[in-house]
C-alpha cells in the first residue's frame, strides 16, 4: 500500500486552488507546498495554479507567494523559494461563471498536451463556503473534474470546513458531492487528523497492548478533551459571528479527538477500516434531548467579543462551551467524557486527559485517594505525562506523585512534528484518505451537536460572559 502510494508523489499532477488569494493560502498551503517541495516530496512534473477573482497577473502572483514563504517559513532559502514560486500561474475567474473554468480547461489541456501524459488533477476549494455549491456544479459542469479514462489522470476535490452549518445543510452539502463526484474523488478536511501527535494516538493505543485491559469503563473514570485558545477571535469575527465554538472546532476536531480515543480497534492502519471505526463511535455519541441539555452544557462568550469587527453588537455566540457526553456502548457506558473549547482562554492547550479509576481500599498516601492520569498533549507541548505513585528516598514509606513524560520534540525534533496540512496535501496527492473524514462521521458529528445548537438558541443553558483569559463556571 505504502509503495503504491508512494509512486502516486511520482505521477505528473496539476493542482488548483479554487479561492487562491485568500486566508488558507497565506496561512498553510503555501507555505506547506513550499516544505513538500524542500523535502523533494512534490511529483517531479507539477504545477499549481491559483484561481480566484481578483485581476492578477502571473508574475505577480508568483511574487505574492514568494512574499508568504519568505514570511511564513523562517529561514526559508530564497534561491529555493525563486524556484519553488515558478510552480505556480494564475488564472482569473469568477466562481458563478463559465468564462473562467473554461479557460482552466484549456490551461490543462495544454499542460497534459506539453507533458504528453494525462496529468492528475487536484481541485482544492478554499473559497468562502457560500461557494461550495456553485463550485461543485461548475468543476463537474465544465468537465474539468471528469478523469481521463479509469486508468489515467485521476481528479480529487478537497472540501474545507465547514462543512454545512448544521445537519440538513450538510445532508444536502453532501448529497450534491455524491451526485457529482465519486467518493474516492472526495476529501473532506479536518485538518486535525493531519497533525503528528492526533495520527500518534492510534499507535499509541493500539500498537501499545498494555493498554489495552485498562480502556474501558473498568479501567477508566472520565475522559476531558480540552481545546483550549488564548487568541480572541481577532479579525476573523465576521467568519465566526453566527458559528461560535461549536461549530467551529467542536463539531469537527473535539469530537475526531473523541473518535480516537474510544474507536475500537480497526485492525489495520488502512483509510476504510479506520474511518468506519471512527464513524461507529461518533455514531454511539448519546444524543442530548430536552432539559438534559441544559444540565449537561455550558455556554460562555468572552466578555469584549461583541466589539470585534464584524460582531453583532447584542451577539448571542458562543465562544466557549463545555458539554458532558457518553458513548452508548458496552465498552464506555456510564463514563462521563467532557469536551471543552473556548477562545480569550488563560493558556494554548489541547490536551486530552484520561482519568483511570483506583479501587478502595489502596495504598494511597493518607488522606489522599489518589487516581492516575495519562495526559496527551495534543499542541502546543506535544507529549504524553503519566502520573504516577513513586516512593520518596528516604527511611519512610511517604509516597509521592511525580510523571512519566514522553516529550515529542525532544525525542524527533522540533521540526519533525510538521504542520497538518502538508501531511493532509501529500496524502491527497498520494490518494490516501485516513486523514479525511467520510459522509457517515461528518452526519454523526452534527446529529451531535445540532439539537444543542438549536436548544441554546431557544436559550437552554444561559450564555456565560467571562473575562478574557478566564474560564466560565458553568455548572458542570
Ligand atoms: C480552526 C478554527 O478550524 O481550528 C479556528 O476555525 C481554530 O478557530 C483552529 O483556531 C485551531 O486549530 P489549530 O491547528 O491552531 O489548533
Amino acid at each position: 500500500m505504502e509503495e503504491k502510494q508512494d509512486k502516486q508523489n511520482l505521477l505528473p499532477t496539476i493542482f488548483v486552488i479554487l479561492g487562491a488569494t485568500g486566508d488558507l493560502m497565506r496561512r498553510k498551503l503555501a507555505p506547506g507546498l513550499f516544505h513538500l517541495y524542500e523535502q523533494g516530496q512534490l511529483p517531479p512534473l507539477f504545477q499549481v495554479i491559483g484561481f480566484s477573482r481578483d485581476e492578477l497577473a502571473t508574475d505577480s502572483f508568483q511574487e505574492m507567494v514568494a512574499g508568504i514563504v519568505a514570511q511564513r517559513v523562517p529561514g526559508a532559502d530564497l534561491d529555493a523559494i525563486g524556484r519553488f514560486k515558478k510552480f505556480f500561474v494564475y488564472q482569473q475567474g469568477l466562481f458563478e461563471e463559465n468564462e473562467g473554468y473554461q479557460s482552466m480547461a484549456s490551461f490543462l489541456g495544454q499542460k497534459d498536451g506539453e507533458w504528453m501524459v494525462c496529468a492528475n488533477k487536484l481541485f482544492y476549494v478554499a473559497a468562502s463556503p457560500q461557494y461550495y455549491e456553485t463550485i461543485f456544479r461548475k468543476l463537474a459542469s465544465s468537465g474539468l473534474t471528469k478523469p481521463c479514462s479509469p486508468e489515467e489522470g485521476w481528479t480529487r476535490v478537497i472540501v474545507e470546513k465547514p462543512f454545512g452549518k448544521d445537519l440538513e445543510t450538510a445532508k444536502e452539502l453532501d448529497g450534491l458531492l455524491g451526485k457529482l463526484f465519486k467518493e474516492e474523488q472526495i476529501y473532506r478536511i479536518d485538518h486535525y487528523l493531519g497533525k503528528e501527535t492526533v495520527q500518534n494516538i492510534l499507535a499509541f493505543r493500539f500498537s501499545n497492548y498494555f493498554l489495552d485491559p485498562a480502556w474501558d469503563n473498568r479501567g477508566i473514570e472520565r475522559i476531558h478533551i480540552a481545546l483550549m485558545e488564548q487568541e480572541t477571535v481577532g479579525e476573523r469575527g465576521g467568519f465566526y459571528e453566527g458559528i461560535g465554538a461549536l461549530r467551529d472546532v467542536g463539531q469537527n476536531h473535539v469530537l475526531q479527538l473523541l473518535a480516537l480515543f474510544c474507536m475500537e480497534n480497526p485492525g489495520t492502519f488502512g483509510a476504510a477500516e479506520v474511518r468506519k471505526a471512527r464513524a461507529e463511535i461518533l455514531r454511539a455519541l448519546k444524543i442530548w434531548k430536552g432539559s438534559n441539555i441544559e444540565k449537561m452544557t455550558v455556554r460562555g462568550q468572552y466578555e469584549g467579543y461583541r466589539q470585534e469587527k464584524g460582531v453583532d453588537a447584542n451577539s448571542l455566540t458562543e465562544t466557549y462551551f463545555r458539554i458532558e457526553t457518553y458513548v452508548d456502548n458496552k465498552r464506555w457506558k456510564g463514563v462521563p467524557i467532557i469536551l471543552e473549547s473556548g477562545k480569550a482562554m488563560p493558556e494554548d492547550r489541547v490536551e486530552v486527559t484520561v482519568t483511570f479509576r483506583h479501587p478502595t481500599p489502596c495504598l494511597c498516601p493518607p488522606g489522599k485517594h489518589y487516581q492516575n492520569t495519562l495526559r496527551y498533549h495534543v499542541e502546543p507541548k506535544e507529549g504524553i505525562h503519566i502520573s504516577f505513585l513513586v516512593k520518596k528516598p528516604g527511611p519512610a514509606m511517604v509516597l509521592e506523585e511525580k510523571d512519566f513524560i514522553f516529550d515529542y520534540k525532544e525525542a524527533f525534533g522540533a521540526e519533525q512534528v510538521a504542520d497538518a496540512y502538508e501531511r493532509l496535501l501529500l496524502s491527497v496527492i498520494r490518494g490516501d484518505q485516513t486523514l479525511f473524514v467520510s459522509t457517515e462521521e461528518i452526519m454523526a458529528e452534527w446529529e451531535f451537536v445540532d439539537p444543542i445548537l438549536r436548544a441554546w438558541q431557544n436559550t437552554a443553558s444561559p450564555l456565560e460572559i467571562y473575562k478574557k483569559g478566564s474560564t466560565p463556571e458553568g455548572k458542570l
